[in-house]
């Protein structure tokens, strides 16, 4: 981290501490390494963040319904994602200094610290960042916390506190299949706690061991169905728009790249404009067994470019390994395509069926079992496929506040320089919508109507109420909570009825009424 990214994030956590967005867990007995609470301030921020990702991505849709699942489910879940036997860090211990690290990590930790040379043992083997004793040959350190259910402490009762909350999502799959009413392509999307005991956590909130995601599982038709269904599947190389309504006849790709741009999207309404994040798209040596394809957004934070969230196309692994595991049948019936079907004659289902065995034999694939994926597709049957979009809401929550902080070089009114902390928070997210203040707070009618206009703000949106010190520094306070609207109650306001709105970035004021300004702050807070 360079020194200037390293002080202005130094300078942000202050800001987080001193205005309650962020504290250590359990700061009064010496904190607890990668758990972080969320005061005042912070836990308003984080309510919106995630009360705009359910807008956006629930409410705001046709196609999606909602989930909340319990964080401990039952351990055969792990087993069927592959969590119990693959979600693992590569651990290692120096044998002269004692510290853990993870392996991956060692080369991330000597680039820190360049400016450091470390010696190296002979043997050239992996040896310590910071004391260049020999390590350990890694081993693998399963991330999940464990606990016990019920009274009875027994390997038996051991359950996990989930690690991600999609699981849950393709455990009640049929469930909500059933009692929404929705049929494929449509998504469940949930938001909550996960746990991952990182080996290492740090970057402030970024690796936490406690944080909370948003995903959403959004199931589609295999490419074969769209096939039989339309004669044709719509691939990327036909370009299609992704800007309009989505189309019955596009294949996984082209789901997945909607997906990419409807989160691109969310990210700049909620305050992150495209030129400030990066598309990675994985290469096909790091993708998942099962996965078809990978990308990750990317966020500059001031500890280096990181990934802020990202988009899999998982094919059917997820929903397959459960039905494998349970016993229970992730299949969907899908009439139209049952219908669709019928009107093939036998002729094209051979053939079909060889072009499916063909494809499937040159991806490595059984033949055998295409063609029995075929012969329910006929039915009109298949376990669907998923693409799934998946946000940290820390970890958006913390890019927010990189994004939004700024130290304003300002000269005042005397000419003198001047420095003004800011939180440029997009109105939707902004922790405080409106902070409301009579200009002389004695005079009866000023604090009366300004009280008036708080009470009736109060019912709508979140706002404080502030008497204390010169206008100025109360404009500063608000300033570095990242509080769009000022409303100042004045003499003219006893008059005629309208105040001064003192807007945050431009630090302009405006007179207006009560309904001027109801419906400027109504429309930047509509998504
Ligand atoms: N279901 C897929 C899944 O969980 P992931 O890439 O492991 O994928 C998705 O996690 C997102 O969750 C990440 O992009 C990040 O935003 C967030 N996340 C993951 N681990 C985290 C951690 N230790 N602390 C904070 N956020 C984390």
């Amino acid at each position: 981290m360079s020194e200037e990214n390293k002080s202005s994030l130094d300078s942000l956590t202050a800001l987080c501490k001193r205005r309650g967005f962020i504290y250590h867990s359990s700061e009064i007995y010496g904190g607890m390494p990668g758990f972080w609470d969320y005061g005042p301030l912070g836990c308003e921020l984080k309510a919106n963040v995630k009360q705009a990702w359910w807008q956006f991505t629930v409410r705001g849709r046709e196609d999606v319904a909602g989930l909340d699942a319990t964080i401990i489910m039952h351990p055969k879940i792990w087993k069927a994602s592959g969590h119990l036997d693959t979600f693992a860090d590569p651990m290692t211990m120096c044998k002269e200094c004692k510290k853990l690290m993870r392996a991956d990590q060692i080369a991330d930790i000597l680039a820190e610290q360049k400016k450091k040379p470390v010696a190296h043992n002979p043997e050239g083997t992996l040896s310590c960042p910071y004391c260049g004793g020999e390590m350990t040959e890694p081993k693998p350190f399963n991330l999940m916390f464990k606990t016990v259910v019920g009274p009875i402490d027994d390997p038996s009762n051991i359950a996990y506190l989930r690690p991600e909350t999609a699981q849950a999502i393709f455990a009640q799959f049929q469930n909500v299949t059933a009692t929404s009413r929705m049929s494929v392509p449509y998504g469940i999307a949930q938001m909550g706690k996960s746990f991952r005991n990182e080996v290492t956590p740090r970057n402030y909130t970024f690796r936490s061991r406690e944080f909370e995601q948003m995903e959403l599982e959004f199931f589609i038709r295999p490419d074969e169905a769209v096939e039989i269904l339309h004669g044709h599947v719509v691939t990327l190389a036909d370009n299609p728009d992704l800007d309009g309504p989505v189309q019955d006849d596009w294949g996984w790709e082209v789901w997945h790249k909607y997906w990419v741009e409807q989160r691109k999207k969310f990210l700049n309404a909620v305050g992150l404009p495209t030129d400030r994040f990066v598309e990675y798209w994985q290469k096909p040596d790091e993708l998942a067994h099962y996965a078809r394809a990978c990308v990750d957004i990317e966020y500059d934070f001031p500890f280096g470019r990181q990934e802020l969230e990202g988009i899999a196309a998982r094919s059917d692994f997820d929903l397959s390994q459960h039905q494998k595991w349970s016993g229970e049948s992730q299949m969907v019936f899908d009439d139209p395509l049952k219908q669709a079907a019928k009107k093939m004659d036998d002729g094209a289902k051979k053939a079909f069926i060889a072009k499916v065995q063909a494809e499937w034999s040159s991806r490595g694939k059984d033949p055998e079992a295409a063609e029995k994926f075929c012969l329910a597709l006929f039915d009109g049957k298949y376990i669907p496929h998923v693409i799934e979009p998946s946000a940290g809401v820390d970890r958006l929550m913390l890019a927010l506040l990189c994004e939004a902080y700024e130290e304003q070089k300002l000269v005042d009114d005397k000419g003198k320089d001047d420095v003004r902390t800011v939180l440029h928070f997009n109105p939707k997210v902004a922790p405080v919508k409106v902070a409301v203040f009579p200009l002389i707070k004695k005079d009866p009618d000023q604090d009366r109507i300004a009280r008036d206009v708080f009470k009736n703000l109060q019912k709508k949106v979140n706002c404080v109420w502030d008497v204390s010190g010169a206008i100025g520094r109360r404009y500063r306070r608000q300033d570095e909570a990242g509080t769009p609207w000022c409303i100042t109650v004045d003499a003219q306001t006893v008059q005629d009825g309208t105040f001064t709105v003192r807007e945050r970035d431009s630090m302009e004021q405006k007179r207006m009424s009560y309904a001027e300004f109801l419906a400027m702050m109504y429309e930047a807070l509509e998504f």
